[in-house]
């Protein structure tokens, strides 16, 4: 059984390929009582802003799991920032800790930081298949892991800690403009301008998720 969170189809291409019963997190929201029984729980779900997605967290916090192995996938599309050391925390500290804590590489769709066409250049280079295969494996051996992360993404990691506290918040709510463009052919949607940390527009460092 894996619950998937996803906006714009990473996660859900990675949990189709770890497990035939599948569940969305948002519509599993819907439901009052979640008490769920496998011998094998997943969830996958992206990374945002170097932490699993608020939803993801309020889910996994007030349903119930009863499983031989409990284990959390994110996808990310440039640094984890350590996010799996940081999760397993959490999830320990609320009583429900994981065998397995891993990250992939896989398209980063976060449109106001990275440019699509250049995404999409690099995307053989992530051989996000070959990494989901290696999970996959992972997962079937009931591995005992949680990633490590390695110096520079802590410190990565960091510095981004510190941008946010002295700039406020990378994004501003509602991120886009309605304009009177709208009307008619042309769309006058706009993406709100926004000041993207400046470490993030560099050409983004592709690391094998696996590498320990
Ligand atoms: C708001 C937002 C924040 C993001 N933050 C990060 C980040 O901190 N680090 C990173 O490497 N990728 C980041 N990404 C990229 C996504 O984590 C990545 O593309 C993910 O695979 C998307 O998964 P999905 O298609 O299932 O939603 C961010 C994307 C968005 C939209």
């Amino acid at each position: 059984m894996v619950f998937y969170f996803t906006a714009t189809g990473n996660s859900l291409y990675v949990a189709k390929q770890l497990d035939e019963e599948r569940l969305s997190i948002p519509q599993e929201m819907n439901k009052e009582n979640r008490h769920y029984k496998a011998e094998r729980i997943g969830i996958v779900c992206p990374l945002f802003e170097f932490e699993i997605p608020s939803l993801v967290k309020d889910f996994i916090q007030d349903s119930e799991f009863e499983a031989g192995y409990f284990y959390l996938v994110v996808t990310y599309g440039m640094h984890h920032g350590g996010v799996a050391g940081r999760t397993h925390a959490w999830l320990e500290s609320i009583g429900k800790p994981a065998d397995y804590v891993n990250t992939i590489i896989m398209h980063d769709n976060a449109l106001i930081v990275f440019d699509m066409d250049q995404q999409r250049s690099i995307e053989a280079e992530k051989q996000v298949d070959a990494h989901i295969d290696a999970i996959r494996s992972d997962i079937a051996a009931k591995r005992v892991m949680v990633q490590q992360a390695p110096a520079d993404e802590i410190d990565f990691y960091q510095k981004f800690v510190a941008w946010i506290k002295q700039t406020g918040p990378m994004y501003t709510f509602p991120l886009y403009k309605v304009t009177d463009g709208c009307v008619g052919y042309r769309s006058g949607i706009t993406l709100a301008a926004q000041t993207a940390w400046p470490a993030f527009r560099r050409a983004p460092q592709r690391r094998s998720s696996l590498s320990q």
